[in-house]
């Protein structure tokens, strides 16, 4: 697993950002004519774009962000969505490589199975630029950085927040845990369950314990369905970490129609900070979100310049957030952007 922390100041990465940028193709894409787009040439840097697909809110406040920036930017975007599917990812890369477009941009499904398609980019010199997730490679100069959030961070800090929550309902006893994971595989699945257990096992080794853990698939109809069983085969669950927002309201759907109070009966902490996530914390039933931003167009097309022109770019860069509890919520819900 590639161990995001390493890269911040990574040499390596540099390196290899600015050896790709320096090869890359100046000639546009299909599509790619007139105007600068700020590339230093006289033709617009086409960036080809493979999504995830639109699983959650987060996911569509993502898409519209870079759908938006790109123009803004001068940038011609080709954009694809995978619908939950990474062979889908891998066609629509290897369609951006043979179209010969100036820079890929990608958000993986999952971590593992890119080294084939990313092998084929660099032999075109086109430079890739992940966005939101990571990968694991066994040659890092396959791609130039990595624009988004550090998971692990997260999962770290919904445990270091749950701490809060606990405190804040007077909690007293075990806390047993049901956790929502992301799409199996998928950085933020693999990253905030690991975040997460880290501060556990180091702070609460004797009265927290994860009593089921399964993935809703970042959906809220997964969140809905997996919170049902959990439900049934684990009654006493008093806390539920979910890897997203959608997962919880849907983990809150099953917990009312068990006749429970979600927020009171099972105390709930999710992640990423939509604007249903924070409605439900302002109504009582999300005790606290950690945000993960899903706004990362802007800053997407500042780094796809920075590669077609051959500048440094960090290894990984990445996207600032906070956390919120739900005493927060209804002052922060009308300042919500996604
Ligand atoms: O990769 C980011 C994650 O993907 C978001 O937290 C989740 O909502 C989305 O589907």
């Amino acid at each position: 697993m590639l161990n995001r922390r390493n890269f911040l100041t990574a040499a390596v990465g540099v390196a290899a950002a600015t050896g790709l940028a320096a090869c890359a193709k100046d000639d546009g894409g299909s599509g790619g004519s007139g105007g600068s787009g700020g590339s230093g040439g006289d033709k617009k840097i086409t960036l080809g774009f493979a999504q995830t697909g639109s699983e959650s809110g987060w996911r569509t406040a993502n898409t519209d962000s870079v759908k938006a920036a790109a123009p803004e930017a001068g940038i011609n975007l080709k954009f694809s969505d995978a619908q939950g599917k990474p062979e889908n990812q891998i066609s629509a890369i290897r369609s951006y490589i043979a179209q010969g477009v100036d820079v890929i941009a990608f958000s993986p499904l999952v971590v593992k199975g890119w080294d084939a398609v990313l092998k084929e980019a660099k032999a075109k010199k086109i430079p890739v630029i992940l966005t939101d997730r990571s990968i694991e490679t066994s040659d890092e100069s396959l791609y130039v950085t990595l624009v988004g959030s550090d998971f692990t961070d997260e999962g770290r800090r919904a445990a270091k927040i749950l701490e809060k929550v606990l405190e804040k309902a007077g909690h007293k006893g075990k806390v047993k845990i049901a956790q929502l994971e992301g799409t199996t595989g998928a950085a933020p699945a693999i990253e905030r369950a690991k975040g997460f257990k880290e501060v556990m096992d180091a702070e609460h080794k004797d009265d927290w314990k994860i009593v089921v853990s399964q993935s809703g698939d970042f959906t809220r109809a997964g969140g809905k369905q997996v919170m049902q069983a959990f439900l049934q085969s684990n009654p006493d669950i008093n806390v539920l970490y979910a890897h997203n927002d959608d997962m919880g309201l849907g983990a809150i759907q099953a917990i009312e129609a068990a006749g429970k109070k979600p927020g009171k009966d099972i105390l709930i902490v999710t992640v990423d900070g939509v604007k249903d996530g924070f409605a439900a914390m302002a109504e009582g039933k999300i005790n606290a979100i950690i945000e993960c931003n899903p706004l990362l167009g802007p800053q997407l097309m500042d780094v796809v310049k920075k590669v077609k022109n051959g500048e440094k770019v960090e290894r990984w860069v990445k996207t600032e957030e906070s956390d919120f509890m739900q005493d927060q919520a209804k002052a922060e819900l009308p300042n919500r952007k996604y």
